[in-house]
């Protein structure tokens, strides 16, 4: 087993750290061995046949390549660079950066003057190089026994095909196409031609309602939306281009093509810069509407590329699974580009989780013997034997020592390394992550930051912690993979992400270097505990994850303000057994509006409607009146501990603008 028979090996080769190293911050703890030795009980250790055979090997190894990655960037992101195909190499500065509003615009390059194509860099890089007859996608169906396979050859001549039918229909560089498609072969093929042609993409997660889809089309203006029919998720049938075709009138266009010819099956490349866009990806933020967050080109594709060989130790012979859907970052980074830039087999699956029955994962991962699994820690229970596996993944939301325990015993065995990856939308890639075979894990914990990446924690005035501590979540260079924009609203990229601590990218998570401690207010910290281990606890602001699904909550709010019925909506997220986060609602009825079963079911329709199924509150709680500062500031510190039911957590309310409306909520709790 992982866990016994190889600890001293561990322990002295962290004792024989160079002693520069201790300087990068973060790492300090690796290099303390004895810290580690003496809390031994809470490490997981990789075995020896995994550390032998993975790419990095050793704490030592990690920390030589960390280290020339934070001080010399452009060398160490160049050479890996190198790897890919560049039609012309860059004819500027590896990287270019401004962090710090003060001294003008926040801009990030890399790369810059390259030109290069990552869909060539996906296909027919490695068809070139012997892969042509590999499989590229193994695809598993909604319903048992549908399935198809693509080889790197074959999905190179669908994705040429679908290029060239957009072209024919006008779609030139730098234009978007939305694609709205479940997880059928189409959409990474989709991605890829609109990549292959210089089409801007953004999918829109096919959960989203038409409302919520014509307003991403309204925002990103796409030349074409490319869907399907209908699809079936589980036993229902969902009839996207209706919703589509809702989505269209709502967006006042016409000229619907619903179906794609055959066009020739080669499809000449449009080389672009290393900074021109490759897609846009719109998620929630703690205000507003959703933000286009824009990814370019070629930093993108070296970081995509590099993170997922690492983080998941992968080898040529893998078989690889990642169960997120391509409507959101992960199916786009790890899906599609990460895995396919690698070579690698990737299956793709259509359904859900657990249909016809709670064991369908598990079959997938045996029937493919699947080697690495990357999924979000809501998972369900097992008789099938895995065998196959040798790395697990875990992303989305924090995972908790024991469903760690869980994940690690029960479903790999005690064999597998978890690489707990944190990460984000705008990060393109993992920031923070184990990498399997170098160092021992921390149940829960994402460990130590990627190559390049160069996390802080910040207190409440934006001064950097050292050691053990709790705070805010920032990054203080650039990595390749940084989005550079929010479509269209560049004040919004700074004012959101740089300037809440200037100098920094701030995350909206917390962390902290404790374990298990919070700082006050009933945020969520980050801690980086003693011996340099990051544990990712939550979001600060008022964005939730619900399954996976970034909400923002003010999205919610305003779904349900628009009920003619609700005078005030505050949302809050909730702990919740198989979601992580659930959606908890304070609805204020306007005056005279008596409590009912079907006003709550209403109200829930609307959010489904406007936004999503996947964003149906689970609890509404009638509220006559909302807790309020004297200047009108909904305290949801407060909403936050009734939800959860922690009523003696409250604090103090004497500041409220009417502090009986405590009492009135808690009395209202289960009505
Ligand atoms: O709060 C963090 C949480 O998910 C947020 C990002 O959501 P999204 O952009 O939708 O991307 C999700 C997939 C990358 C983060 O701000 N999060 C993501 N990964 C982890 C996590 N929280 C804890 N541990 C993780 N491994």
């Amino acid at each position: 087993g992982m866990a016994t028979g190889n600890k001293l090996r561990h322990v002295e080769s962290l004792q024989e750290m160079p002693s520069g190293a201790g300087k990068i911050s973060c790492l300090n703890a690796v290099i303390l061995g004895e810290a580690l030795a003496s809390e031994e009980n809470d490490l997981v250790f990789p075995s020896d046949d995994f550390a032998r055979q993975a790419h990095v090997s050793s704490p030592q190894q990690y920390l030589e390549m960390y280290k020339r990655s934070v001080e010399d960037p452009a060398g160490f992101w160049s050479d890996i660079a190198s790897e890919f195909y560049w039609k012309q190499k860059w004819d500027q500065p590896v990287c270019s950066e401004n962090f710090d509003f003060r001294k003008g615009n926040i801009s990030i390059q890399w790369f810059k003057g390259g030109l290069t194509n990552i869909c060539y860099n996906c296909l027919d890089r490695n068809i070139e190089s012997g892969n042509a007859d590999k499989i590229a996608i193994y695809w598993e169906g909604n319903d048992l026994g549908v399935e198809d396979s693509l080889t790197y050859a074959q999905l190179l001549d669908r994705v040429c095909q679908l290029a060239n039918y957009l072209k024919a229909i006008g779609v030139k560089k730098g234009d978007a196409v939305v694609i709205y498609l479940p997880m059928l072969m189409e959409l990474p093929i989709a991605m890829l031609a609109c990549a292959r042609i210089g089409a801007v993409h953004s999918v829109v997660f096919a959960g989203f309602s038409s409302e919520s889809l014509a307003q991403r089309i309204l925002d990103c203006k796409p030349k074409v939306v490319i869907t399907c029919n209908a699809v079936k998720r589980g036993a229902k049938a969902i009839h996207l281009k209706d919703i589509v075709d809702a989505a269209l009138v709502d967006s006042a266009k016409n000229g619907i093509s619903d179906f794609v010819p055959k066009y020739p099956p080669t499809c000449e490349v449009e080389w672009v810069d290393a900074e021109d866009p490759l897609f846009l990806l719109y998620t929630s933020g703690s205000t507003g509407k959703p933000k286009g967050v824009l990814h370019t080109t070629g930093g993108y594709m070296v970081y995509t590329a590099t993170t997922f060989k690492y983080a998941f130790d992968y080898k040529p012979s893998d078989i690889y699974w990642c169960t997120a859907d391509c409507g959101w970052i992960t199916g786009h980074s790890y899906v599609t580009y990460g895995p396919l830039l690698n070579g690698a087999s990737v299956v793709v699956f259509e359904g859900a989780p657990t249909y016809p029955d709670a064991g369908r994962c598990w079959d997938i991962v045996d029937k493919f013997k699947v080697t690495i699994f990357y999924t979000a820690p809501t998972l369900y229970v097992t008789r099938y034997s895995r065998k196959s596996l040798r790395v697990l993944g875990s992303v989305g939301e924090p995972i908790n020592p024991s469903a760690w325990r869980w994940f690690f015993n029960v479903v790999g065995n005690s064999r597998c390394p978890i690489s707990d990856t944190w990460w984000q939308t705008e990060t393109g890639g993992f920031m923070i992550t184990p990498l399997p075979g170098a160092w021992p894990l921390k149940p829960g914990s994402a460990t130590f930051p990627f190559f390049g990446v160069q996390p802080v924690i910040v207190d409440e005035k934006g001064v950097e912690i050292e050691g053990e501590c709790s705070g805010y979540l920032c990054v203080k260079s650039s990595w390749p993979g940084a989005f550079r924009t929010l479509y269209g609203d560049h004040e919004r990229y700074e004012t959101t992400y740089f300037k809440p601590f200037a100098g920094y990218y701030f995350t909206g998570d917390g962390c902290s270097r404790s374990n298990g401690q919070k700082i006050a207010d009933g945020l969520h910290p980050c801690f980086r505990d003693k011996d340099g281990y990051h544990w990712l606890t939550g979001r600060v602001d008022d964005v939730i994850n619900v399954s996976g699904h970034r909400i923002g909550t003010a999205e919610v709010e305003s779904a349900l303000v628009s009920h003619p019925k609700c005078a005030e909506a505050a949302v809050v997220g909730v702990e919740h057994e198989v979601k992580g986060q659930g959606i908890y609602a304070f609805i204020t009825l306007v005056e005279g509006e008596p409590y009912s079963e079907e006003l709550r079911k209403s109200l829930i329709l609307t959010v489904r409607k406007q936004i999503g199924a996947f964003a149906a509150p689970d609890k509404i709680h009638w509220a006559p009146g909302l807790p309020k500062t004297r200047s009108g500031k909904i305290m949801r510190r407060i909403l936050r501990k009734i939800a959860s039911r922690q009523l003696d957590e409250l604090g103090d309310t004497s500041t409220l603008a009417e502090p009986h409306v405590v009492e009135q909520l808690i009395e209202l709790a289960d009505r």
